[in-house]
Formats: structure tokens, sequence, C-alpha cells
């Protein structure tokens, strides 16, 4: 199927200072972030802990920007509905911990908020074939879950291809891991249109200028690729 996708970036938290979130969230605003990413790790599917419910809690009172929820998780169908009650705009769980995704999916769905499909990279693209029409946004990992800062993982592209064909317009194609200047173009070619950016954003000097470098590289890559495909 042909896309002709709108551009969104979602700065992560996850590489913004925990001791100033208000103020990292109005630098993202302020640059107009499309959505803001929120790494939930529970140290079990991941080697790390990171953002629980009470903290959504603050950002949702803190924010209008939708909150594109990324659990990192064991257990998701557990979780899901207290991040959902707290403010997530969407939930995305991981492929990996899912024995039937489809159900989850109807769970999460009922709870009001998008729903979205993560795949590991070393998780082939048809593990989430038979459930990719009954998801909103599909998240390919370009980095290993459970840290920010990691190398962007050009391996993974063929996989963000071979699910760009398979998308609707209106369903999100997240990259999540190592977007920065040097690594976006590369993803948005290969056909994502949702880029998650943790340190490239809140580690630059000036995040809000970040995100529009990000955004000004992206549209380029996004005309192109379309008008290749033209
Ligand atoms: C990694 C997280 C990412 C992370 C990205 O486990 O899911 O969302 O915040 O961080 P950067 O952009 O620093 O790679
Ligand atoms: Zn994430």
């Amino acid at each position: 199927m042909s896309r002709a996708r709108s551009i969104r970036i979602a700065p992560s938290l996850l590489a913004a200072d925990f001791a100033q979130l208000a103020a990292e969230v109005r630098k993202v605003e302020a640059a107009a972030a499309d959505l803001l990413h929120v790494d939930v790790m529970d140290g079990h599917f991941v080697p790390n802990l990171a953002i629980g419910v009470p903290v959504v809690q603050s950002l949702a009172r803190c924010t209008d920007l939708l909150l594109d929820t990324h659990l990192m998780v064991e257990d998701p169908a557990r979780l899901a509905p207290a991040f959902v009650k707290a403010g997530a705009g969407t939930i995305t769980f991981h492929v990996e911990v899912a024995p039937r995704p489809e159900e989850l999916v109807r769970r999460i769905r009922d709870l009001g908020v998008k729903v979205g499909i993560a795949l590991n990279p070393d998780t082939p693209a048809d593990a989430v074939f038979s459930i990719i029409d009954a998801v909103d946004i599909v998240c390919v990992m370009t980095v290993w879950p459970g840290f920010g800062g990691q190398s962007f993982m050009h391996e993974c592209m063929s996989k963000v291809e071979i699910l760009a064909e398979r998308l609707a317009p209106q369903q999100w194609l997240e990259v999540d891991g190592g977007i920065g200047l040097e690594t976006v173009r590369t993803a948005v070619e290969a056909g994502a249109d949702t880029l998650i950016a943790g340190t490239s954003v809140f580690g630059a000097g000036d995040a809000g200028r970040a995100v529009g470098e990000l955004r000004a590289i992206a549209l380029e890559a996004a005309a192109s690729r379309a008008g290749s495909r033209a």
C-alpha cells in the first residue's frame, strides 16, 4: 500500500532532567512536538526501572501533549489499566511478551486509548502480521530496549520497509532508539513517520531547536520518499 504520511516528532522523556520535568515538557511543547514518549520499564523485561504511574499522572496534569506510553514490561495486561487511568494516550506493548496479542489489543482498546505493538531488534516483522490491522501503532526498536543513548541499529531498516508496505496511512510507524540528526533521514526514507528521540532532544543544548531540526530533516526525507515512489 502506498502511504502519504504525516511526520510526528516524539521526544522521549527518558533523557530529560527528571528534577525539572515540567520545564523539560515546556521546552518541547514550545517547539510543537507532536507527542511525549514515556518509557515504562519494570526491571524484568528490561534490566532497568523507569517511570511509574504517579509520574504519568503528574505529566497528564501538566501538558495536553498525548502521552505515548511504551510499556517495556513483562506483564502489560496487568499494568495497562493503571497507566490509562493516569492519563496515557497510547499504550504500546511488546509482542515478545504477548502470547495472545489480539486479545490484549482488544482489552487495551476497550480502555479508550490508541494501541501499539513494539518489536525488539531481533524480532522479525512477521511476528506482528496477524494483528497489524488491529493496532494503531507499530513501534520498531532501533536499539535494545532498556536504555537511552545507544547507537541506532541500521539493520532494523529492512523491517521498517516491510512494515511500511503493510500499514495504512492512518497507522503510525514509530522508530525508537538512536534517532538524531544523523539517523532520522534513514528512518524516514525506510518508511517511519513517528520519530522517538530522547538523547538527541533533551541532551541537546536547545531541546526546542533539536525538535525543529529533526522535523525539518524528516519532512524533507518524507517528501523525497513520496517523490521517488510516485
Ligand atoms: C529505549 C527507549 C527509548 C529511549 C530512546 O529503551 O524505549 O524510547 O528513550 O532514547 P534515545 O533517543 O536516547 O536512543
Ligand atoms: Zn521507548
